[in-house]
């Protein structure tokens, strides 16, 4: 099953929207396999968001992941990772169309709630960043047989 790595960004947490954004991968049939509470520290940031270092928004984007706690998931699912793009909406929540999560929540192109890795190498790599493998869990749910 693909895998994707979630993060609920501090503006979540903060505004309490952690129940409704989780409740938004579950109602989709998608599978939490691994969940934490964490502060993302400057190392982990800077790791995170390489690809961002030298971007002129990147000291806006690390003081804002590293300015408060976030939740962390391992999410699996058919085609996890493109699935999950879809429920995020696109990056600039004024582009972001209703019935996404950035369309319906946000209103700023830095507190844009939620993170979701943009393919599956990506994915690979993140998830080993934010987790120990004993971390993940591998279950089965009841209701995967009635998707
Ligand atoms: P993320 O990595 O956080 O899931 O977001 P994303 O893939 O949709 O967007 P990405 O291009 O990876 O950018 C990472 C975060 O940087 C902020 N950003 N600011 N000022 C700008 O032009 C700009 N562009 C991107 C956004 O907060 C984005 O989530
Ligand atoms: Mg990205």
């Amino acid at each position: 099953m693909e895998r994707s790595l979630v993060l609920l960004k501090p503006d979540t947490v903060q505004r309490g929207l952690i129940g409704e954004l989780v409740s938004r991968l579950e109602d989709k049939g998608l599978k939490i396999a691994g969940m934490k509470m964490m502060k993302v520290g400057e190392e982990l940031a800077k790791e995170h968001y390489e690809e961002h270092l030298e971007k002129d928004f990147f000291s806006d984007l690390f003081n804002f992941i590293t300015s408060s706690p976030i939740v962390a998931m391992v999410v699996e699912g058919e085609q996890a990772v493109s699935v999950i793009r879809g429920l995020m909406g696109a990056t600039n929540p004024f582009e972001a169309r209703p019935g996404t999560i950035r369309g319906d929540y946000g209103l700023d192109l830095t507190k844009n709630l939620i993170h979701g890795s943009d393919s599956t190498e990506s994915a690979k790599r993140e998830i080993d960043l934010f987790f120990d493998e004993k971390e993940i869990l591998d279950y089965e749910l009841t209701s995967e047989k009635w998707r």
